[in-house]
């Protein structure tokens, strides 16, 4: 059992393969938060707690005149608001009575085997051969009849740790939540630094890492979806961590919504980091014998850099988040239209474009927007989900049928979740987009978003996408979600039951995906939100890929796809190469260079092939090729971020290797070119440091190196490989490294 309880000292002890994580009832029946790091013996860490009167930090009435005993400088397991701990809280509640004051007490606890799972939302899942084991501790208010369950997921050799929280009210009055975090991590010692990935609309997951310095540096989303400009992934670093060296702690939360992570550092030098709901929009009011549940939260501690923390995490969300035929199947490589038509197609240039896809190796067809309803453009259209026979000069599963006969399958594009005014069905049903009444609402790409917490507007969305789903052969689907969330009101909820809207709404958009994946079982979805404006570990339990940015430029791609990896695998992000001048930037790169960005992700193209010369059309051929020889390497391999992208180096370089160490694929772009280059080498990692490894140079140039020549994975490691020099400006490379 990797939950071990030390009732004499009231500890309990959450053990993971390399972490140990504990807390501690304490005389008053407070829970507090002893440890976590290092897996060591479980001894009680409650003796590095310093008890000092610090002054001005209050003391719990049953702690008499022990000046020295306050909550305000105490680490907690689960602090909560107005009871003398003036810092960032975990939760924070509002009684009938308009008190918010809550002192919380153990109350008990429940050891069980498995993994618990949360009804509605997503969580990490124990696979057969998963050792999981959950632990509830339960805390009770002083005065009331109000619960706090903690929920503990130890997954022992995943290295995981999760958390949940359940608040019961089994008092007779209502009772508000206005702010209840899924974890909360508190730090008696240590510098750290604070990593969270930052960014906008086609640069998503930019690397920041600051110094958690005195006050509260946060960041979080109120845009009703995990967003493009914050993502709900952050790390907590010792601030000499390395991708090899030192502590570090990440935090992935499982939600697609709002959320808030902060980073506090207190009087004492101590940390605190929390995460959960943002509570800015969001207000749950529970009734009598009512009980909330937050989301999930995973946290993965490692002692060894920010690559140990990655390759957990990648594991985790491969097989314990996503979920599904696809999880494990290959995807097909595809073509979407979108940049090669945007909404300028017939049904005959669709098919065209599917030939020419056919020819070169693409096995999927994606139709993208513009199919349906009355949608040539971006103004008009969303809500009605009927195909536009007139455009494709045929019915949807006629076409379908003539690309299946080309050999490919057929996928195709939604945005269920909005709504264009010039539609029938917002003429129809006005009060299904949100609105404030009275007040005109903000529109984003000129669209609105249909009220998704109301299980009519789901119900009719659904039935329409079956309507289309089921009257042509569809293997793919993309999700798309293309503005936020703004003048949030449900027009069938009363008054008190308006904060809690956007959360119920991201309940709706799971409830809705749970049907479509159980209907659709063998359909494999993509997650977008005007590219990654929602990619997230939530989202990924219901799509086991998310279009990774609308960003197509692979230079570009360096650093989204860079920062994107600290938490989430190669197979979940979508990738494709695209035409060049690139659309967004109008840079120019070799097309190798595009596959080679392109790899590291789901791979497809997204490209007109009737623009392509013959030449490339030969090259892209090889690319598949060549895509599909790495499959398993790439997707299933460890992941290693070689450099970083936002360092001033010519190469960017990252690896995937097997696990045993006996192949590897290394990937480098020369991100600047210039005369008379210095020379540069590139340490390699996941080797085996005794073997000899052939190193074979599978694309065009290998600047002057041997073929096949046999290094020892220590000198490849410790020395290096020495980077070419690039024939053209962004030239790419890749090396098969085999063990001989
Ligand atoms: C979003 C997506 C694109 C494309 C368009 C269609 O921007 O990210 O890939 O599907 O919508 O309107």
């Amino acid at each position: 059992m990797a939950i071990i309880f030390n009732e004499k000292e009231a500890v309990f002890n959450l053990c993971t393969k390399n972490s140990l994580y504990q807390m501690k009832s304490d005389s008053y029946g407070v829970l507090l938060h002893t440890y976590y790091g290092k897996r060591t013996e479980p001894v009680d860490y409650s003796y590095l707690i310093c008890k000092r009167d610090h002054g001005f930090a209050g003391n719990p009435y049953e702690a008499e005149n022990e000046r020295t005993y306050s909550l305000d400088v105490l680490p907690q397991e689960y602090p909560s608001y107005g009871a003398g701990d003036f810092r960032r809280s975990a939760l924070k509640i509002c009684r009938a009575d308009g008190t918010c004051a809550l002192e919380l007490r153990m109350a008990g606890y429940e050891i069980m085997e498995g993994k618990y799972s949360i009804p509605g939302l997503p969580a990490v899942y124990a696979e057969e051969g998963n050792k999981a084991d959950t632990l509830k501790v339960t805390l009770k208010d002083t005065r009331e009849e109000l619960y706090v369950h903690l929920y503990y997921g130890v997954m022992e050799d995943l290295d995981v740790i999760t958390r949940a929280v359940r608040v019961e009210n089994r008092t007779e009055e209502n009772i508000y939540l206005e702010r209840v975090m899924s974890t909360c991590l508190d730090f008696s010692y240590g510098d750290f630094d604070f990593l969270t990935f930052y960014g906008r609309h086609e640069m998503e997951r930019q690397l920041s890492r600051m110094a958690v310095h005195h006050g509260v540096q946060s960041v979080g989303s109120v845009r009703g979806a995990s967003s493009h400009h914050y993502n709900p992934f952050v790390v907590l670093a010792d601030q000499k961590a390395g991708e090899t060296n030192g502590e570090c702690y990440g935090i992935s939360f499982l939600y697609s919504g709002d959320f808030l992570a902060e980073a506090e550092h207190d009087q004492m030098k101590q940390t605190r980091l929390v995460m959960g709901i943002h509570p800015d929009n969001f207000r749950y009011l529970l009734e009598p014998g009512q009980d909330f549940w937050t989301p999930e939260a995973a946290m993965v501690y490692s002692s060894q850099g920010f690559e140990a923390m990655t390759h957990a995490f990648h594991k985790t969300v491969r097989n314990n988040v996503c979920r599904g035929k696809y999880k494990n199947a290959r995807r097909p490589i595809l073509l979407n239209n979108w940049e090669g038509t945007y909404f300028a197609f017939t049904g005959e240039k669709l098919l065209k474009m599917a030939a020419d896809a056919a020819d070169m190796g693409v096995e999927l067809f994606v139709l993208d927007d513009g199919w349906f309803g009355k949608r040539d453009d971006d103004y008009s259209g969303l809500g009605d989900w009927y195909v536009n026979e007139k455009k494709l000069g045929c019915t949807l599963g006629e076409l379908s049928e003539k690309i299946h006969a080309l050999g490919l399958k057929f996928g195709i594009w939604f945005e269920p979740e909005c709504i264009s005014e010039d539609s029938d069905l917002y003429r129809e049903h006005p009060d299904w987009a949100f609105a404030v009444p009275g007040k005109k609402p903000m529109r984003g790409r000129y669209q609105l978003v249909l009220d998704f917490s109301r299980e009519d507007v789901r119900n009719h969305i659904f039935d329409q996408m079956c309507k289309v789903l089921d009257h042509a052969q569809v293997e793919y689907l993309k999700w798309d979600f293309n503005r936020n969330i703004s003048d949030v009101y449900s027009a069938v909820l009363p008054a008190e039951r308006q904060g809690e809207v956007v959360h119920r709404y991201v309940l709706g958009l799971y409830d809705f995906l749970e049907r479509l994946t159980g209907r659709y079982p063998d359909m494999l979805i993509e997650g977008c939100s005007g590219g990654g404006g929602r990619f997230d570990a939530g989202m990924l339990y219901y799509t086991p890929q998310i279009w990774c940015s609308d960003d197509t430029d692979a230079i570009e791609r360096l650093r989204i796809q860079y920062g994107t990896s600290f938490c989430y695998p190669v197979s979940t992000m979508g990738a494709h190469v695209s035409a060049c001048p690139n659309h967004q930037t109008g840079r120019i790169t070799p097309i190798d260079t595009r596959a080679t960005v392109a790899m590291s992700g789901t791979f497809g193209y997204e490209l007109d092939p009737a623009k392509l010369s013959e030449e490339e059309k030969e090259e892209i051929r090889v690319q598949i090729e060549r895509f599909k020889k790495y499959y398993e390497l790439i997707q299933r391999g460890e992941y290693y971020r070689l450099t970083s992208p936002f360092e001033d180096n010519c190469y960017h370089a990252w690896e995937e290797a097997a696990a045993d160490g006996s192949e590897a694929l290394v990937s480098v772009v020369a991100k600047r070119c210039y005369s008379n280059m210095a020379p540069e080498v590139v340490k390699l990692r996941g080797l085996i440091p005794e073997a000899y490894y052939e190193v074979h140079c599978i694309t065009e140039n290998d600047g002057d190196r041997k073929e096949g020549g046999g290094y020892p994975g220590a000198a490849l490691m410790y020395a290096g490989l020495p980077m070419p020099r690039p024939g053209v400006e962004y030239e790419s490379f890749q090396y098969y490294l085999v063990k001989k």
